[in-house]
C-alpha cells in the first residue's frame, strides 16, 4: 500500500503565521507539523510515501525532509499542487505515484496519539472500496460528520450546521485505485473545493465504504485553537505512541478492527 500526505493549501486560518511559510512546517511542540502524519504512515508499515504540497515554500519541504532519513526511509516522493482546489484536488496528483495500488491518505495537519496499523491491515484484506476512521469529538460541526443509523453510516455531512452525531471523520483515509476516476467526476462545492467527503459518499452509496474507530486522541492543527491543543497533547503524552494492538482490546477484538458495515 502506498502513502500520501496532503500538505498543500494556504493555511489562511493560521495567518499571519502562514504568511511566509507553509502551515505544515510550523512547530507542534518539538517537531514540524508534517513529521507527525509521515510518522503515522511509517508506523502503519507504509514506506512508499508521496508528499503533496504547494504555495511558495515547497522547496523548504525538500530541505526539511530530504529523503526521509528522520523516519528511517531511503526515499520520499514529492508533488506540487497549483492553487488551493481542495483535498480531493491535491489527491489527484497521486495518480501516477500509486500506479493502481491501494493507498492510505493522511491530511498534513492531522495528529494522532496512536496507530492505524490495524485499520491498514483490515483494508489490505478488503477487496475494494474505501475505509475511513471515526472519532468522537465535542465539536463535530468543524469536520466531516458521520450520520449513523443502526450502526451503519447513512451519510457524511461536511461541516454541518447541526451535526447528526458526534463522530468526526478523521483525515486518514484508505482507498482503492478507483479514487482517481471518482475525483474526475467531482464538482466544486460551495466553498469552491473538490471535497473528500463527496468521494466518501460515493463509496458509501455503492456500499463499499467501511469504517473503524480510532483509539487515543486525535486532533487537527489548522486553527489557532487546534494548534495549541495539538502542541499541548504532544507535549503531555506524545504522538504516534500507543501500541498498534492495545493489550486490553486485543483479546476481545480491538475497537479499531470492528466494522460498522
Ligand atoms: O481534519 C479532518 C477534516 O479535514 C475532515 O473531517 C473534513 O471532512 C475534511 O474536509 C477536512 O476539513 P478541513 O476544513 O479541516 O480541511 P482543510 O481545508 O484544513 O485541509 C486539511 C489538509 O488538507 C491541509 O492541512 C492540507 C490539505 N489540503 C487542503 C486543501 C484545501 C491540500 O493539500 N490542498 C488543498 O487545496
Amino acid at each position: 500500500m502506498k502513502g500520501v500526505v496532503l500538505a498543500g493549501g494556504l493555511g489562511t486560518r493560521l495567518s499571519p503565521l502562514t504568511r511566509v511559510t507553509n502551515k505544515h512546517l510550523l512547530p507542534v511542540y518539538n517537531r514540524p507539523m508534517i513529521f507527525y502524519p509521515i510518522e503515522t504512515l511509517v508506523n502503519a508499515e507504509i514506506r512508499d510515501i508521496l508528499i503533496v504540497t504547494g504555495g511558495q515554500n515547497a522547496g523548504d519541504f525538500l530541505r526539511l525532509l530530504s529523503d526521509g532519513k528522520d523516519f528511517g526511509l531511503h526515499h520520499l516522493n514529492y508533488a506540487y499542487q497549483e492553487g488551493e482546489g481542495g483535498i480531493a484536488d491535491a489527491l489527484r496528483l497521486a495518480e501516477h505515484f500509486t500506479a493502481g495500488e491501494k493507498l492510505c491518505v493522511i491530511l498534513g495537519d492531522n495528529i494522532i496519539q496512536g496507530n492505524v496499523l490495524e485499520a491498514k491491515r483490515r483494508f489490505d484484506a478488503q477487496e475494494h472500496g474505501g475505509h475511513i476512521i471515526l472519532k468522537q469529538v465535542p465539536d463535530p460541526e468543524r469536520f466531516g460528520c458521520a450520520e449513523i443509523v443502526d450502526g451503519r453510516i447513512a451519510r457524511i455531512h461536511e461541516k454541518p450546521k447541526r451535526a447528526k452525531s458526534n463522530y468526526a471523520v478523521t483525515g486518514i483515509y484508505f482507498y482503492d485505485a478507483t479514487i482517481f476516476e471518482r475525483i474526475g467526476k467531482l464538482k466544486p462545492s460551495a466553498r469552491g473545493e473538490l471535497e473528500i467527503t463527496d468521494i466518501n459518499n460515493m463509496f458509501l452509496e455503492e456500499g463499499t465504504l467501511t469504517h473503524s474507530f480510532l483509539d487515543g486522541w486525535w486532533t487537527d492543527a489548522g486553527t489557532f485553537e487546534s494548534l495549541r491543543r495539538a502542541t499541548n497533547l504532544v507535549a503531555e503524552t506524545g504522538a504516534n505512541r500507543l501500541p498498534a494492538e492495545p493489550v486490553a482490546a486485543a483479546a476481545a477484538g480491538s475497537k479499531q478492527g470492528k466494522s460498522g458495515r
